[in-house]
C-alpha cells in the first residue's frame, strides 16, 4: 500500500484529507505535535478510515525525529498541513510564525531531500493574493502579503519554487485554499477552534449554539451588493478531495504546480448567515461593526486551472456546508455534556 505522511493530519483540513486518502486506498501516517488539535480526534478519525492510521506525536522542526520517521518507512509523498494559521496572532508573535511555518518547512524539506520522497503537497492560501486587483482570482495574479502569516506562506511558496528549479526531480503542488468550511457529515470530525473563533463560520455556529450572544459583522460599507465582505467558501471535503487529485497528478508528473482550490463563487457575510439560519432553523442575531483591519471586500477563485489539470472541482453547495457545520457543532455539544 502506498504510504503518505500527513503533517498536521490531526487538524481541521488534515483530518478530512486523511479520511479521503484512506478511502482511496492509501496508507496514512500522521505527524502532528497537537499544538492546535486534540488527541481524542484521532480515535474518531480512525472510525472513519477503512485502514489503520499511524500516528506520530512530534514536531516538524525536530530533524532527529524526521530522520527516524523517513528511515523507518518509505513514503510515496508528504502532504504538509502543519503550521500556525491565525492572522491576528501572527502580527503579535511574528517570530513564532516564521519559526514554526518557515523553519518547520525547511526542516521537513531537508529531511525529505536526504531520506524521504521528493514529492510534496503544500497548504498555501488565498491570502498570498493580498488585496486582488480583480475577481475571480487566477493563479498568475500578483502575490503580496499584509501580515506575517501570509508572508510565511509566500516565503514557503518561493522556497518550493527554488527547490524545483534546483532539482526538477521534485514533484510539488502549491495549493491555495480559499475559505474552508463545513465538516464531515458524520459529525465525528470538524473545526474546533480554541478560544474565540477568528473565522466567520465557526463564530456563526457558536452563536447558533448559544455559546455567543451575537455575530459581529465586520463592515457593511464595502463596495458589494449588501455592503458585507464576499468570500469563496469551500466545503472541507471538497478541499480534501483536491489533495487526492493533486497527489495523483504528482504520481505522473514531476512538476511544480500552483492551483486555486475554491468554488469560483463568492457569498457575502449576510448570505452566509441567512443560509446558516436555514440549516439550523434558528435566528442568528447580528450587530454591524466597523471593518476589520486588513480585510478586503471580495475574494473568490477562478478554479479553471484545477479543473483542467486535476479534473477536480468542488461539488458541495452552501446548504451542505452549513448543514454539516451545524451537525458537527451539535455533535460536539453532545460529546462535551
Ligand atoms: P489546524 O490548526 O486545524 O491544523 C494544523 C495542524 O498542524 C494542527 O493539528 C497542529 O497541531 C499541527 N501543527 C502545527 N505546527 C506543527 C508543528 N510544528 N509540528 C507538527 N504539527 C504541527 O489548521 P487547518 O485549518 O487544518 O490548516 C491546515 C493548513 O492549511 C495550515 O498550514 C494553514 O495555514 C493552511 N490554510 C488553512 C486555511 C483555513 O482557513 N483553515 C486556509 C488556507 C490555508
Ligand atoms: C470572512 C468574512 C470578515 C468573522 C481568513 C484568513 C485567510 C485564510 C482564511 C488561512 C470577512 C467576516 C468574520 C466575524 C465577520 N486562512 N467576518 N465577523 O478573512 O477571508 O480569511 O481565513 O490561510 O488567510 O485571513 O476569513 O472567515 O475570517 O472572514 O463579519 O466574526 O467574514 O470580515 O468578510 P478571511 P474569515
Amino acid at each position: 500500500m502506498n504510504q503518505i505522511l500527513v503533517t498536521g493530519g490531526a487538524g481541521y483540513i488534515g483530518s478530512h484529507t486523511c479520511v479521503v486518502l484512506a478511502e482511496a486506498g492509501y496508507g496514512v501516517t500522521i505527524l502532528d505535535n497537537l499544538c492546535n488539535s486534540r488527541a481524542e480526534v484521532l480515535a474518531r478519525l480512525q472510525m472513519l478510515c477503512p485502514t489503520k492510521l499511524e500516528f506520530i506525536k512530534g514536531d516538524i522542526r525536530d530533524p532527529v525525529l524526521l530522520e527516524q520517521v523517513f528511515k523507518a518507512r518509505q513514503y510515496q509523498a508528504v502532504i504538509h498541513f502543519a503550521g500556525l494559521k491565525a492572522v491576528g496572532e501572527s502580527t503579535v508573535q511574528p517570530l513564532a510564525y516564521y519559526e514554526n511555518n518557515v523553519c518547520g518547512t525547511l526542516a521537513l524539506l531537508k529531511a525529505m531531500q536526504h531520506h524521504g520522497p521528493k514529492s510534496i503537497v503544500f497548504s498555501s492560501s488565498a491570502t498570498v493574493y493580498g488585496d486582488p486587483h480583480a475577481v475571480p482570482i487566477k493563479e498568475d495574479f500578483p502575490t503580496s502579503a499584509t501580515n506575517p502569516y501570509g508572508r510565511t506562506k509566500l516565503m514557503i511558496e518561493e522556497i518550493l519554487a527554488d527547490l524545483h528549479r534546483a532539482d526538477t526531480g521534485w514533484s510539488i503542488a502549491r495549493l491555495r485554499y480559499f475559505n474552508p468550511v463545513g465538516a464531515h457529515e458524520s459529525g465525528l470530525i470538524g473545526e474546533d477552534p480554541l478560544g474565540v473563533p477568528n473565522n466567520l463560520m465557526p463564530y456563526v455556529a457558536q452563536v447558533a449554539a448559544q455559546r455567543r450572544p451575537y455575530l459581529n459583522v465586520w463592515g457593511n460599507d464595502y463596495d458589494t451588493p449588501d455592503g458585507t465582505g464576499i468570500r469563496d467558501y469551500i466545503h472541507v471535503l471538497d478541499l480534501a478531495k483536491g489533495h487526492l487529485s493533486a497527489l495523483r497528478y504528482l504520481e505522473q508528473h514531476s512538476e511544480l504546480i500552483t492551483l486555486n482550490l475554491g468554488t469560483g463563487r463568492g457569498y457575502s457575510v449576510l448570505e452566509m448567515v441567512a443560509e446558516f439560519e436555514r440549516a439550523c432553523g434558528l435566528k442568528i442575531p447580528c450587530r454591524m461593526g466597523p471593518r476589520r483591519k486588513g480585510d478586503i471586500a471580495q475574494c473568490f477563485a477562478d478554479p479553471t486551472r484545477s479543473w483542467e489539470l486535476l479534473n477536480w472541482r468542488a461539488t458541495r453547495g452552501l446548504a451542505q456546508m452549513c448543514k454539516d457545520a451545524w451537525h458537527w457543532q451539535c455533535s460536539e455539544k453532545l460529546r462535551n455534556e
